[in-house]
Order: C-alpha cells, then sequence, then structure tokens
C-alpha cells in the first residue's frame, strides 16, 4: 500500500487473483464497502474481467441478479440495497457525444454508485473521486487488478478493502 502525502489524498495497493470467482469475491468485498454516491472505473482490455469484477461488486451491494456487460445501450440500472447501480460500457462510445446524451452527470456525480468498464474513454469526465481498478491478464486464469484511490473516502476505503482480503487469504498479500 503506498501512500501519497499531497493534499488530495491518493493511494495504490496490487491484488491478485487466479480464477474468476475470485475475482467475484474481490469484487463483492469492494462493493459491500461501497457508499451512494461513488464511482469505481475498469481498465483493462477486452476478456481482462471487467465484467466478472462488476458481478462481484454489484453482488457485494446488494444486487443479486444478473450482470452482463451493457456494450449495446452503455448503461444498465440495477437495484442495489441502498442506492442505485449504474453499470455503464464505453467501449463503443465515440467521444462524449453518447456521455451527453445518456446524462452522465446524473450517473457519475449523482447519488447511485457508478461501475464503469473501459473508463479511460472518458476519463476527463470522471468525478476526481473515484476508485482506478485496472485489470491486467497474467495467463488463463490469473489477473493482477491494480487500484488506486483518488480521494480521501476512497484511501481509507482502500486501505480497509487490503486489509479484509490479506485478512482472508494470508497468501494473497497485496503489495505495493
Ligand atoms: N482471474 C480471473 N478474473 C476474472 N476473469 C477471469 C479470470 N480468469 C479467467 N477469467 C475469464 O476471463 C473472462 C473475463 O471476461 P469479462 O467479460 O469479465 O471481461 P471484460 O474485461 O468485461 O471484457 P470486455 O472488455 O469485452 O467487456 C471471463 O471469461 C472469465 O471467466
Ligand atoms: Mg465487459
Amino acid at each position: 500500500m503506498e501512500t501519497g502525502s499531497e493534499s488530495f489524498h491518493t493511494s495504490s495497493a496490487i491484488f491478485h487473483t487466479s480464477s474468476a470467482d475470485e475475482t467475484r469475491e474481490f469484487g463483492r468485498a469492494l462493493g459491500a464497502l461501497l457508499g451512494p454516491g461513488s464511482l469505481v472505473a475498469f481498465v483493462g482490455e477486452l476478456g481482462s474481467g471487467k465484467t466478472v469484477a462488476i458481478q462481484g461488486v454489484s453482488a457485494g451491494l446488494g444486487y443479486e441478479g444478473y450482470v452482463s456487460s451493457p456494450s449495446f445501450v452503455i448503461v444498465n440500472e440495477y437495484e442495489g440495497a441502498g442506492a442505485p447501480i449504474y453499470h455503464v460500457d464505453l467501449y463503443r462510445v465515440s467521444a462524449a457525444d453518447a456521455l451527453h446524451e445518456i446524462g452522465y452527470r446524473e450517473i457519475f456525480f449523482g447519488d447511485g454508485v457508478a461501475l464503469v468498464e473501459w473508463a479511460d474513454r472518458a476519463s476527463e469526465l470522471l468525478p476526481p473521486e473515484r476508485l482506478e481498478i485496472r485489470i491486467a491478464i497474467e495467463g488463463r486464469n490469473g489477473r493482477e487488478l491494480a487500484v488506486t484511490a483518488l480521494g480521501e473516502d476512497m484511501t481509507s476505503l482502500l486501505e480497509r478493502l487490503a486489509a479484509l482480503w490479506k485478512e482472508r487469504d494470508p497468501h494473497a498479500r497485496p503489495h505495493d
């Protein structure tokens, strides 16, 4: 865990999973910690596991229904226990036009929880306080999840997530 010293808090941690289920479990742990008005930006190549992670996050937020990539509609809305969940996929989004059409301000800055695939395609529209998860493929079933917390709330959330994950499996220790 690395913590920045500037006044805008940032920190980062790296996690590893060795199956889709483990990534879902990681997402579930994260989802249980997310409050209303938060945004998680997912970045990673096709098939890296963004949707799989979001399945877990949605479950952790209290939504037990099916979660699939909303590629053709840009955004799916699920009912979380405490707030609506907006599952956004920007893979096919060209420029900011489509985002303005769907009213991205309500989605990115409202009281719901926004989970955004291909978030790097609209980085300039994202709220400054957010969690970023970069997923890299490590072999067939291995994934590295590099998580960066932007802002004070997300920094403390990431600390709690890292502690939980470490406790759950002492061998899967997040490191810098
Ligand atoms: N450790 C792992 N974590 C997540 N997914 C894994 C892992 N190992 C294998 N997989 C497989 O990788 C695939 C990930 O697919 P997923 O749809 O989540 O990717 P994605 O990043 O959302 O892709 P896209 O950009 O097309 O939306 C699934 O088939 C999943 O079973
Ligand atoms: Mg996907």
